[in-house]
């Protein structure tokens, strides 16, 4: 799939899977945007980085400010960026439940309508939330993380709706376990014990997650919009 003269975006691109997706677009040709808190770890011409709170709606704009001056129209966006804190319900700092909110699900949300802005224009665009098999599984302690997975499948499937007729797709991408800094916040053995019921009982490697993502940009799947593809037979 050749991207080239696409600007592609990717929230959360200084790590993980952010970084993984940001690499990929970057090989298939993209001008590749990426939005992190902290400072770029990419070098590659064609990206460019904005530190950028995703939850921060005015910096969220500024920064498309200058995008739209000194990239052009975003085309495709991957909501990446999330935060995560697995604690009982009971002891959860409700400041840590806020911050899940405002980064998972808020951030996706004033990106992708400040995308959508440049996608009308474009007549084309794809959004692309990258959820969690969490949000299916529900598992203790992850109440309010499994809730913002679960809003960011909502999130996209009504937008599909809104964007659709203009050509924009927005479809979730619900990973599972894939080794980054967000995973080994967790205990090794309640991550296994969950990997070990799924019907593919392993962790994600990177090339799952990369051949959904090409799927969902490719040409061809204009007509592929509000769907969530589970990794791994979660569902
Ligand atoms: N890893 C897994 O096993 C797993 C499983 C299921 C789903 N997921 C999902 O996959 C995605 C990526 O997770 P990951 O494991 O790669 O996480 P990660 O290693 O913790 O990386 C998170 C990225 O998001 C950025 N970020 C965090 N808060 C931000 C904010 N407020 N504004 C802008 N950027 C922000 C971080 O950069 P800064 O800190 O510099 O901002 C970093 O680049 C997330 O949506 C996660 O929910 C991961």
């Amino acid at each position: 799939m050749d991207l080239q003269g696409r600007i592609a975006l990717v929230t959360g691109s200084r790590r993980g899977v952010g970084q993984l997706v940001a690499e990929h677009l970057l090989a298939r040709g993209a001008t590749v945007v990426g939005f992190a808190r902290g400072e770029a770890t990419i070098d590659h011409p064609a990206y460019r980085h904005y530190q950028v709170d995703v939850a921060d709606a005015a910096m969220v704009q500024r920064a498309f400010g200058a995008i739209a001056r000194d990239v052009g129209p975003v085309a495709i966006v991957i909501n990446n960026a999330a935060v995560l804190t697995s604690q009982y319900a009971m002891i959860m700092p409700p400041s840590a439940a806020q911050e899940m909110l405002n980064v998972n699900l808020l951030g996706p949300f004033l990106v992708s309508r400040e995308a959508a802005k440049m996608m009308r224009r474009l007549r084309w665009g794809r959004i692309v939330n990258i959820g969690s098999m969490a949000a299916s599984l529900e598992p203790i302690g992850d109440s309010i993380y499994a809730a913002t997975k679960a809003g960011v499948a909502t999130l996209a499937n009504v937008l599909a709706k809104e964007l659709g007729p203009l050509g924009v797709t927005c479809n979730t991408l619900a990973v599972t376990a894939i080794d980054s800094d967000m995973l080994a916040q967790l205990p090794r053995d309640k991550v296994a014990a969950i990997i070990d019921r799924l019907p593919v009982p392993r962790f994600a490697a990177a090339d799952d997650i990369l051949n959904v993502i090409d799927f969902l940009l490719s040409e061809r799947s204009g007509y592929i919009t509000a769907q969530t593809i589970w990794l791994g037979g979660v569902n």
